[in-house]
């Protein structure tokens, strides 16, 4: 496939006005291809979850262009942007955003509620997906009663429930053990990447590493360094 993936042309955005004006991505280029899983690691605030807020359609480049699948995403307009969020992204947040209201399946079925699947199926394929994350028996309560781990892993399964091109995680095992991160990174690797899909993983954890087809190195709102293939524990 010519393809690429996804195209990041020259991404700046900065934060604040006059004086508070700060610079979080400084002008990043970048391209990421299907069939392959693109880790971005780089110091606390150098501008990663902005990088991949603009990528996946949430956060609006001051300038600079993103295409997914030869389309610009910042030409669309809202409406636009939110259908190509829900049908070709999938986002595992830092910081997880899971619905307090309602239970962990039903966290997961979401992206397959907004597709409009039939409610008994999604509940069928969000249980197949909690799982592989082991988490069928939490699958009644409400997330706020998981521990921090186990709220990620309900994340991750969100996302990939509906099988996105695009799967995107930012920091996915920052709450989970050695063990947990390497077999949940290993399933997506095995099941989710294909020739069709693309993972771009943002992370500091060098135990899963192992797992990353290239490696691009971000310092203070720059891409660094490009590297590429058999990452190893550090
Ligand atoms: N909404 C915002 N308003 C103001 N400044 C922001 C905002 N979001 C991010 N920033 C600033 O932009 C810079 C980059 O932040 P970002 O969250 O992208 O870093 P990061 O690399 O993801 O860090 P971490 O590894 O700690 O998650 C930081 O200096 C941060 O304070
Ligand atoms: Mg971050």
């Amino acid at each position: 496939m010519s393809e690429r993936a996804v195209k990041a042309i020259e991404l700046v955005k900065w934060f604040g006005e006059g004086a508070a004006k700060t610079y979080a991505v400084k002008g990043i280029s970048f391209e990421a291809n299907f069939g392959e899983m693109l880790y971005i690691v780089g110091p606390s605030g150098s501008g990663k979850t902005t990088l991949l807020s603009m990528i996946s359609g949430i956060l609006r480049p001051n300038s600079g262009t993103v295409v997914i699948h030869g389309q610009e995403i910042w030409k669309l307009g809202n409406n636009a942007i939110a259908d190509f969020r829900l049908n070709t992204i999938g986002f595992v947040f830092q910081d997880y955003h899971l619905f307090p209201k309602l239970t962990t399946l039903e966290n997961v079925a979401i992206p397959l509620i907004l597709k409009k699947q039939d409610w008994k199926k999604a509940m069928d394929t969000a249980m197949e997906f909690l799982e592989v994350v082991e988490l069928k028996e939490r699958a009644s309560l409400p997330p706020l009663k998981l521990s921090g781990g186990e709220q990620q892993r309900v994340a991750i399964a969100r996302a990939i429930v509906s099988r996105p091109d695009i799967l995107i995680l930012d920091e996915p095992t920052a709450s989970l053990d050695g063990n947990t991160g390497k077999k949940i990174l290993g399933f997506v690797k095995e099941n989710v990447l294909n020739e069709h899909r693309c993972i771009l993983i943002v992370t500091h954890d060098s135990r899963i590493f192992e797992y990353a087809d290239r490696m691009i190195k971000m310092e203070d709102g720059k891409i660094v360094e490009v590297l590429s293939g058999g990452f190893d524990e550090e």
